[in-house]
């Protein structure tokens, strides 16, 4: 059966989150059984912020470890890491050809990193874009699953596929297009109320994979809320909501429908919510946790996943390397 190819990369830098796994991982692990998937740890990538060559690999492996903790199967994807296929690099090269320096410069996100380190806007910066075409194209993938900061990414990736096959004649690259389950992903805001859960800011208000079971209850009993209600049936405000959504996701519906009945009667108890979604949250973290630990001390286990998800990713990218060389005219033997 012809399964249609999904692309999508995984940045190495920073713990993974509830944000992470209801907003990206989960939807992951749904496509596994549907799709030809290629999920890889975004190494290269990460070199435009010059890491401490010491942090790499366990970098690397912690997201491998979580990730599969989560319900990743290695057994069904490809899940490799950016470095070990050789052929990403190759196609990055050819795509840069057809990548303007203009239009790299305009990239919001390369903006933002200018702003942010003026000291290092160096030429990978740049060419971030490019890079994640190549990623992309390099399986010739027809869906990305990303959230929206990444969505001018991947226009850019179906404008340098475009410009490819225009070039070349030839109908090479499909146009890769973002991929939702649902109309909304789930977002899961700050404990504090204050934005997203992030991998790196907000730290005390974000529940991280990595999280004990004291630290969960922790964070949760000082999550943002106020008086309650002052009359039946009020509108939520976005972080009460919040507490509300993360329950459904983690407790039993009656749970949750007793909290929501109290909650429009006006005698709902945030304390008493909080520590019974504290409970929930630590039996639902544990055991990825726990998993996930249990498989980064397995380093051989890691470099074995590794290595086959780069061998059964190598079928596909030395297929569109040999095609593109082709085109190009680079075939002098
Ligand atoms: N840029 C993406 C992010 O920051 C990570 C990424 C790199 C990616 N290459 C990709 C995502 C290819 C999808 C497809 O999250």
């Amino acid at each position: 059966m012809n399964r249609e190819v999904v692309v999508s990369g995984i940045r190495s830098t920073g713990y993974l989150h509830l944000g992470n796994y209801f907003g990206a991982i989960q939807n992951y692990v749904k496509m596994q059984d549907t799709h030809e998937c290629y999920f890889f740890v975004a190494d290269y990538h990460a070199l435009t912020t010059h890491p401490d060559p010491k942090e790499l690999k366990p970098n690397v492996f912690r997201v491998v470890a979580e990730n599969i903790a989560s319900g990743l199967d290695p057994e069904k994807v490809a899940l490799y890491a950016q470095s070990d296929l050789i052929e990403i690099p190759e196609l990055y090269l050819m795509l840069n050809m057809l990548a303007y320096k203009g239009e790299l410069e305009k990239v919001p996100t390369f903006k933002d990193k200018v702003r942010m380190q003026p000291e290092n806007v160096n030429a990978g910066l740049l060419t971030y874009p490019v890079l994640m075409a190549a990623d992309i194209l390099i399986h010739r993938a027809v869906k990305v699953p990303v959230g929206k900061d990444q969505e001018q990414h991947l226009e850019m990736a179906r404008n340098f596929a475009s410009r490819f096959n225009t070039r070349y004649g030839v109908d090479f690259f499909p146009e890769p297009q973002v991929f939702r389950f649902n109309q909304d992903t789930v977002k899961i805001m700050s404990l504090d109320g204050n934005g997203k859960m992030s991998k790196s800011e907000n730290v005390s208000a974000t529940i991280y994979l990595s999280d004990d079971d004291d630290t969960i209850r922790k964070k949760i009993m000082k999550a943002k809320t106020d008086q309650g209600p002052a009359e039946p049936n009020a509108a939520m405000p976005d972080y009460i909501q919040n507490l509300f959504l993360l329950l459904q996701l983690t407790a039993t519906p009656e749970v949750t429908a007793q909290f929501t009945g109290a909650y429009n009667n006006c005698n709902i108890r945030y304390g008493d919510m909080k520590k019974q979604l504290a409970e929930d949250m630590v039996t639902f973290v544990r055991p990825i946790r726990e998993r996930a630990a249990e498989l980064q001390r397995d380093e051989d286990a890691i470099r074995k996943i590794l290595k086959a998800g780069a061998e059964k990713a190598r079928a596909s990218s030395a297929a569109t390397i040999a095609g593109a060389r082709k085109l190009i005219g680079i075939n002098y033997y």
